[in-house]
């Protein structure tokens, strides 16, 4: 299956390509793997798609938020967590149907404070929502057998580091489950599903 990975080089990226060994996976950065795009970029988006069409499935393993208490959650903000994580992958979504092959696959990501409140978290949790509506209703229009699913992972063991002190008490996740959460969405047959990993 030939299979597009957009944030491959990353913490997930990196367990999603390890799941999926044996498939031609084509990995997409801003600034890493085979091929160059960036998700707020819906120009770049479909001209890499128009230039590696077909294709079996997309997979997204990319998206930023910001963490910030709500008082400091300012427009620019709200802007950077809107265009990136949300409308990113939105746009994403939107700009491979086109390419895809019959019966093809769409893979978003959002994660566990769609779940569950954090303080900082209200971006995350609102972005996270966001696309978890647009994946169980865009999965009813979806033409020519298409197939749309959100992995929601919790925290991830490789990412405690990086997000201490946000997230106490939450038991993070191996990343090799996350990566076959991917797997199963991409290479089984469901649609309009959460694939939640905790
Ligand atoms: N890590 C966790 O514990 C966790 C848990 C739940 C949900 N998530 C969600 O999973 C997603 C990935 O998280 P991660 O921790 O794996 O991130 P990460 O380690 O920071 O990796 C991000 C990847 O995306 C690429 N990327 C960044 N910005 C991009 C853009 N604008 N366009 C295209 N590619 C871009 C990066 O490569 P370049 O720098 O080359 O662009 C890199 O390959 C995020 O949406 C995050 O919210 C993560």
């Amino acid at each position: 299956m030939k299979i597009l990975l957009v944030g491959a080089s990353g913490t997930i990226g990196k367990h999603v390509s390890e799941a999926l060994k044996g498939h031609e996976i084509l990995s997409i950065g801003r600034s890493s793997g085979d091929h160059r795009a960036d998700i707020e970029s819906r120009e770049s988006l479909r001209a890499l798609f128009r230039k590696l069409a077909p294709f079996d499935a997309v997979a997204n393993a990319s998206g930023h938020v910001a963490f910030a208490p709500l008082p400091e959650l300012d427009a620019e903000k709200w802007k950077h967590s809107l265009g990136n994580k949300l409308m990113g992958q939105i746009q994403l979504a939107q700009e491979a149907i086109p390419y895809l092959s019959e019966r093809g696959s769409i893979t978003l990501v959002s994660g566990v404070l769609s779940d569950e409140f954090i303080p900082s978290g209200v971006a995350a949790t609102t972005v996270n929502r966001a696309l978890e509506g647009f994946v169980e209703a865009s999965a009813i229009e979806m033409q020519r057998g298409i197939r749309i699913n959100i992995i929601s992972p919790t925290l991830l063991k490789d990412s405690e580091k990086a997000y201490e002190g946000f997230f106490p008490g939450f038991v993070a996740v191996e990343g090799w489950k996350v990566g076959q959460a991917y797997k199963k969405a991409i290479l089984g047959a469901m649609t309009g599903q959460i694939l939640r990993v905790l």
